[in-house]
């Protein structure tokens, strides 16, 4: 089996990037996308930026660095998903599919949610005192950012592993009320060394505690950053607890096991903190400094990032738009005429049917099934004989779609048998529709 991972992950544009991006999304990301049998999404998650700034410049101009970000640390656009999550609408549709199907008292759990009606509560306040229903929402809105693109692993910290679960949750859901696998629960994927970087003052390195290092800050102002690194007083000579310490863990998100290894020997040996800043500064740049300078560059071209982005934007809805089709279908969002054209037989509009279409190629027999309005729906897997492609076509025929069902990795299914593929932007639904029609 070459079954397909689909990887997703997501940064919301609410700021520049730091250190603690670089290392618990980018790069783990773009070293996953390098693997085979890999699909890899990216995006900029800028609705959820809404939720955190009403800041118009902020927002734009966060994308374009992070945008510059994902390119200059290796990203190839061509052999991944790349795009900005607003110039894909199925997103946003996505949400309210999703938002009635999700349980309120999950939302309800969600930690940020709860940490910030916990410091209202701390304060004296209402409990809901400042908080936007985005950020209630924002595991929902997250949720359609994975299961639209059917993401089998989220690479994330360890902050966001609920929202997987949540994801998950919801997904199982829906798929369980409208009676199909329509989606793929997500896993989420945690980078188990270096889940989350400390930041200068040791807490999580986040914009929100205001301490962080810019990832690509010119190297003198890298340097300023860590030399600023909160410490404990131990003089030079006095042994150093590796523990706690920021500057240790940096220092081991960047660094291999041997320099990791050696690291720890000097800490034990009392190593003055200047010199393991200094250390700390050289490794760091050692590993950031070609990216720095294609980052400079790509910031002065925001057109060219834009032109990506919007071809970006294509590749995803040449996915996204049939699934949404698929899945407004599935909850009733869907045409009058779909379903009289299936249950009318009154003859008076001769309406064009769905047909079979036999081939041969290369030795093998294929069929394929062609809707009424001349579309290829299904592709047929490839048969020994005539008579085997015909039998297939005849079964189909007889049972009205009955039974089969659309597994990711392998097609069109009915029981173990692998009947074929659906045709670029056709859903297993039209198959179905146009051999209940067959069959009637
Ligand atoms: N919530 C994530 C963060 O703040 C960003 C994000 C939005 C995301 N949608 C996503 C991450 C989907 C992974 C998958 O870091």
């Amino acid at each position: 089996m070459s079954a397909i991972t689909r990887i997703l992950t997501g940064i919301t544009t609410s700021g520049t990037p730091h250190l603690g991006n670089y290392v618990g999304a980018v790069r783990p990301a773009i070293a996953a996308s390098r693997r085979a049998g890999v699909e890899s999404f990216y995006f900029l998650a800028d609705y959820h930026a809404l939720i955190k700034t009403t800041d118009p410049l902020r927002v734009q101009r966060s994308t374009l660095e992070i945008a510059a970000t994902w390119l200059a640390c290796g990203l190839d656009p061509d052999q991944v998903w790349f795009y900005r999550q607003s110039d894909v609408p199925e997103i946003p549709e996505l949400t309210w599919l999703l938002t009635c199907v999700a349980a309120k008292g999950l939302l309800n759990r969600a930690h940020a949610y709860k940490a910030a009606v916990d410091r209202n509560t701390q304060d004296g306040q209402d409990p809901d005192a400042g908080i936007n229903a985005g950020l209630y929402m924002y595991p929902v809105l997250m949720a359609a950012d994975i299961l639209m693109f059917k993401a089998h692993s989220v690479p994330v910290g360890r902050d966001q592993v609920q929202h997987i679960e949540m994801a998950r949750d919801i997904a199982a859901r829906f798929n369980h009320l409208y009676r199909g696998e329509y989606f793929v629960l997500p896993e989420a994927a945690i980078e188990d060394h270096v889940a989350t970087l400390p930041g200068l003052d040791g807490r999580k390195m986040s914009k929100s505690y205001d301490n962080t290092i810019a990832l690509f800050a010119p190297a003198a102002e890298l340097k300023k950053q860590i030399a600023a690194i909160v410490t404990d007083s131990r003089l030079p000579g006095e042994a150093k607890d590796t523990d706690d310490s920021t500057v240790f863990t940096l220092y081991q998100a960047f660094a291999g096991s041997e320099e990791t290894a050696a690291m720890r020997a000097a800490f034990a040996d009392g190593i003055g903190w200047g010199d393991a800043k200094r250390k700390l500064f050289e490794r760091i740049d050692a590993e950031l400094a070609p990216a720095r300078e294609r980052y400079r560059q790509l910031i002065g071209q925001p057109a060219q990032i834009e032109a990506i982005l919007q071809a970006g934007a294509a590749k995803a809805r040449a996915l996204a738009t049939p699934f949404i089709r698929e899945l407004r279908a599935a909850v009733g969002l869907r045409s009058l005429l779909a379903v009289a054209d299936t249950g009318s037989g009154d003859g008076k509009r001769k309406a064009a049917m769905p047909s079979f279409k036999q081939y041969r190629d290369d030795g093998q027999f294929y069929f394929k099934l062609v809707a009424a309005d001349g579309r290829t729906l299904l592709q047929s897997a490839a048969h020994d004989s005539p008579r085997s492609a015909g039998q297939c076509i005849a079964q189909l025929r007889g049972e009205g779609g009955k039974g089969l069902r659309h597994v990711e990795a392998t097609g069109v299914m009915r029981g173990d048998a692998v009947i074929g593929a659906l045709a670029e932007a056709a859903t297993l639904d039209e198959v179905i529709a146009a051999l209940t029609v067959l069959a009637e």
